[in-house]
């Protein structure tokens, strides 16, 4: 296969991103566009990049701010959401080098954490440790609790726990979790051994 290029969008880049992310979601993939677009334009977007094979953009992450309500304080974090690749190009790899690249981009940061919600499979073998383990709650009872999975970084000071709350445009667009049949559909299958 021929090499993948990671890099950051840069404004020529929205079109094709807007496809890759409405490809890899399928069914619901206007409904991720429309969160992509209200992260930007709502200036919550603190990386945004692109996986480039052969000139051809096939695969794009974000990573947008948002809070942990610690007894202290509220504490600036980062939510990796959305990571998607072009049908075309699963299993080759590209998912994985641009997860990567973004927990590395929220280092760069400062941030002391990165969180999403998805398959504990997928992300638990990729480094993401479950969110309940190292003393966070998901920002909804409707993210079941394997899916949501946090990376720590240097920065993080023991005190920084607590609830994740998203910021606005995930609640706007209801964006956070899943809401029934799917969400009682993924708890059984995450509950079946
Ligand atoms: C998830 C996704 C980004 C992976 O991209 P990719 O380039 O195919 O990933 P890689 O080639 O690096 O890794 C492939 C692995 O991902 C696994 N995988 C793909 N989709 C998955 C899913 N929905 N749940 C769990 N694992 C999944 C494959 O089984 C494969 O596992 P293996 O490494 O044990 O064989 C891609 O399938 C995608 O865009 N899916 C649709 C959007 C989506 O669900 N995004 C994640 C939201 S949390």
């Amino acid at each position: 296969m021929s090499a993948v290029l990671v890099r950051s969008e840069v404004p020529g880049d929205r079109e094709a991103v807007n496809r890759v992310v409405a490809e890899a979601f399928a069914h619901h993939g206007l409904e991720v566009v429309a969160m992509v677009e209200a992260l930007n334009a709502a200036r919550r977007t603190r990386a945004s990049l692109v996986a480039e094979v052969d000139g051809e953009v096939v695969g794009h992450v974000q990573l947008s701010h948002s809070w942990v309500d610690a007894r202290r304080k509220l504490v600036d974090v980062l939510v990796l959401s959305p990571l998607g690749v072009l049908p075309s190009h699963h299993g080759r790899g590209i998912g994985t080098t641009l997860l990567a690249a973004a927990v590395e981009a929220a280092r760069d940061t400062g941030a002391p954490a990165v969180f999403l919600e998805g398959s504990p499979d997928f992300y638990g073998a990729r480094g993401w440790s479950r969110g309940s383990t190292l003393g966070f709650e998901p920002p909804s009872v409707r993210v079941p609790d394997p899916a949501f999975q946090v990376v720590l970084f240097d920065s993080h000071e023991k005190w920084m726990t607590g609830r994740l709350v998203y910021c606005d445009p995930f609640w706007e667009l209801d964006c956070v979790g899943l809401r029934d049949p799917r969400l009682a559909e993924l708890e059984a299958r995450l509950s079946t051994p």
